[in-house]
């Protein structure tokens, strides 16, 4: 399991002081661990992506019956419930997914079922608060388990972003600056990029993205706010774009200014959030000299979320859906060292047995938070529904959700 510790938001759990007195014969309680998930799925830290525990009674995950119970369910609510499946998600939860897809496919999914009353999406919160912005208010959009955040999305916050605009204002560039984000963030940043012209993007579409953020004929920006994730950012912009490493800086909302003088600011065509997945990040040089060794002639595929030197000595780069579809043309007896999630190179590997299909690396884990997604959560999310009770429902704000929605139809429309 890959964990991250935040370094600046740190909570205490409700009910557990930070410290507590110490007198003599009393021993001394421990201070509550800064972890940025909140890993038992208990206790809520609503201004984040950060999950709370499960309302209800879940059914054992011993229980024989799940398949048959999540069957019925499902059955009993029939059209009036849609089931989105994320590719990083468990093959026990896959196989109840009315449509499978990346982040951009589901989201055009979503829009595209105006007649279903539930939809239930097995992926993560920001997705989930994606798809409630796009449906309509009578559509209630459901995550089975308010545990399955992101820590990449949780690596940019509302307010560190507004503090980073007025930096950018402060150096004049504000005016030249158009933000474009990751699908991979929380509403309140889709809405500071509506709010500001900008553009959402997803690891299938950021190059598009960029080519219109910079398109002088748009009369757009000279500089791209590009968030929350660094990699994404960086190999989309060096590698397609044709930019240079020298015209990315890094932007560090932990730093004053960002920690770039005004002069890194100006110069900068990328302005590269410092975010990161947490298990793309970890694959490294090192995976891809290990298994080059070990299968000559393998060909390496990464997600661009990877980091720059990785991608680089990558043989192919690309989004989720591109992973898929450059496994199921390549002929029988090809070799693939995948650097993904681990449920989809699974996945792909029992797919395709006439191919040699491996994961990159030998230690990286499961996106932890995709995996909180299990069948005694969709089997308890769809029997409530089925019962008449509307569970784990994601709503944003009216207002937070108009100018998020700007910025989502504007990926939507992308040329
Ligand atoms: P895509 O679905 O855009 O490939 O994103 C990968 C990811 O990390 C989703 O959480
Ligand atoms: Fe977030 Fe990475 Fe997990 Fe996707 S794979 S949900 S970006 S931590």
């Amino acid at each position: 399991m890959t964990v991250d510790l935040d370094p600046v938001r740190r909570i205490s759990r409700p009910g557990s002081p930070i410290s507590s007195p110490i007198g003599p014969g009393t021993v001394p309680e421990p201070t509550p661990s800064p972890l940025a998930l909140l890993l038992l799925g208990r206790d809520a830290d609503p201004a984040s992506e950060r999950g709370v525990a499960c309302p209800g009674e879940l059914p054992a995950a011993s229980d024989p019956t799940l398949v048959e119970r999540a069957r019925a369910a499902k059955q009993a609510l029939g059209d009036r419930l849609f089931v989105l499946g994320h590719h990083y998600q468990r093959d026990e939860v896959i196989a109840f997914a009315d449509v499978t897809g990346d982040s951009f496919k589901l989201a055009q999914q979503a829009a595209a079922r105006p007649a279903a009353e539930f939809i239930v999406f097995c992926g993560v919160h920001f997705m989930a608060e994606s798809a409630d912005i796009l449906t309509s208010p009578e559509q209630a959009v459901i995550l089975p388990d308010l545990a399955a955040g992101c820590s990449m999305a949780d690596m940019a916050t509302g307010e560190q972003v507004d503090e980073i605009w007025d930096v950018l204002a402060d150096a004049g560039v504000a005016d030249v600056t158009v933000p474009v984000s990751y699908m991979n963030s929380s509403a309140a940043i889709k809405a500071f990029t509506g709010r500001h012209g900008g553009t959402i993007c997803t690891s299938s579409n950021a190059k598009r993205a960029l080519d219109w953020a910079f398109d002088p004929d748009g009369g757009r920006g000279e500089k791209v706010l590009f968030l929350p994730d660094q990699h994404l950012g960086r190999n989309t912009a060096v590698l397609e774009m044709g930019m240079s490493l020298d015209d990315c800086v890094l932007v560090d909302p932990h730093k004053p200014n960002g920690g770039l003088t005004v002069e890194q600011i100006r110069n900068a065509k990328m302005l590269l959030w410092k975010g990161h997945c947490s298990v793309h990040g970890r694959f490294s040089l090192d995976s891809v000299a290990d298994v080059r060794a070990r299968v000559p002639g393998i060909r390496v595929l990464v997600h661009p979320e990877c980091r720059h030197e990785v991608v680089t000595a990558a043989d192919e780069v690309g989004s989720t859906e591109y992973i898929i579809r450059a496994v199921e043309a390549a002929p029988p007896g090809t070799a693939w060292a995948i650097g993904t999630e681990l449920n989809l190179v699974q996945r792909l590997a029992k797919a395709h047995p006439e191919q040699t299909i491996v994961f990159l690396d030998r230690t990286v884990c499961f996106c932890s938070t995709m995996n909180r997604i299990d069948l005694p959560h969709l089997v308890w999310t769809l029997e409530s529904l089925a019962a008449g009770e509307v569970v784990n429902r994601i709503t944003v704000d009216p207002q937070t959700s108009a100018h998020a929605r700007a910025a989502l139809d504007q990926m939507l429309a992308l040329p």
